[in-house]
């Protein structure tokens, strides 16, 4: 059978992780997807850097619209991030009629009903794991392991940069701004920490997230938003001192007047699980009313754990267009249509 053609579009960490999964488990990856995946052409403004880290056998171009006017591509892979330029690609994808995937959180929460839309038009996919909380499969869980739930809540550690510096400053003592260098360093961060600290990076999942859970549009216009930066070290201690943990925390809620949508740091006892996710990691406690309770937790960023998503939607795009479109259930996208909006309680 025909293989499958990527093109990868912004081959920076995330990529170059991208392009070390695909070859590295070439063959399990093939074999889950029904048809092998060939990494065919890949871009970046940089096209030397890009070369090095997808290797010699993949076309790589300046140009991303070289990527999504390709016509052998069948997935278009979004790994630009912010939603200026990655909206008209992804756009321009859609109408071209490839399939996407994209691990960014910001182009969907605030531009996802529009892209959304335009996808059940053309009867294309766009799938997201990589959006939300890294390498943790929480969106598969939420619209797949847990699909038989009415879902009543959830809470989640959605930000990284934000619990590392947490953790550091409650283990180490260290001061708030070293340890943010320190994530940047690391590659955690975004390009603009102010995302990370100020509460937008996990509002931005938590909206999609609760798109997902309660089958409502994207609302991360009201999303209520509140970081970590004018915490103190003596904050943490006091809590410390009180037995609890300060966690960034995005939580959503249905109630019977709405949905609370809202990003705020919170004090957890120290003796729940959730309270004692510590570094990069990151976790989401689900309610749902056949489950219960349960958490999900694992690296929340990172090259590899971020192409474990990106790789894993790969495979289920692939394995999608094995069906036949007409009867086939676009489960990786919303169906607008099919969305019931409920109000977004302010706070
Ligand atoms: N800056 C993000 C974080 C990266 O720290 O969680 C992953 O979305």
């Amino acid at each position: 059978m025909k293989p499958i053609n990527i093109g990868l579009m912004g081959v920076g960490t995330v990529g170059g992780g991208v392009a070390t999964v695909l070859k590295r488990n070439a063959e399990e990856i093939s074999r889950r997807a029904g048809r092998d995946i060939r990494l065919t052409i890949a871009s970046r403004r940089n096209v030397e850097q890009a070369r090095e880290l997808v290797g010699a056998d993949v076309t790589v171009v300046a140009d991303a619209f070289a990527v999504v006017n390709h016509p052998d591509v069948d997935i278009v892979v979004e790994l630009i991030g912010g939603d200026t330029v990655a909206k008209e690609l992804v756009l321009q994808a859609i109408a071209n009629g490839k399939h996407v995937v994209t691990a960014n959180k910001k182009l969907l929460a605030v531009h996802g009903n529009e892209i959304f839309a335009r996808a059940q038009e053309k009867g294309v996919m766009v799938a997201f794991e990589a959006a939300v909380a890294g390498g943790i499969p929480i969106i598969k869980a939420l619209r797949e392991g847990l699909s038989a739930n009415r879902i009543e809540w959830l809470a989640g550690i959605i930000n990284g940069t934000s619990n590392f510096i947490l953790s550091e400053m409650r283990e180490k003592g260290a001061d708030f701004a070293d340890v943010l260098k320190e994530a940047q360093a690391l590659g955690y961060a975004e390009a603009d920490p102010t995302f990370d600290v100020e509460g937008h990076d996990a509002g931005h999942k938590l909206t999609i997230m609760a798109a997902i859970a309660f089958g409502i549009p994207m609302h991360f216009d009201q999303c209520y938003l509140e970081g970590i930066s004018q915490l103190a070290g003596k904050d943490i201690q006091y809590a410390e001192e009180l037995g609890y943990r300060v966690k960034l925390l995005g939580l959503t809620r249905r109630t019977e007047q709405g949905v609370e949508l809202r990003v705020h740091p919170t004090l957890i006892p120290e003796q729940q699980l959730i309270a004692n996710v510590n570094g990069v990691m990151n976790a989401v406690l689900v309610r749902g009313d056949a489950i219960g309770q349960a958490l999900f937790n694992g690296p929340g960023a990172g090259a590899l754990p971020t192409a474990s998503a990106v790789v894993a939607d790969i495979v289920d795009v692939a394995r999608l267009l094995t069906s036949d479109p007409e009867h086939r259930v676009p489960h990786l996208a919303f169906q607008p249509d099919q969305l019931k909006d409920l109000p977004i309680l302010p706070m």
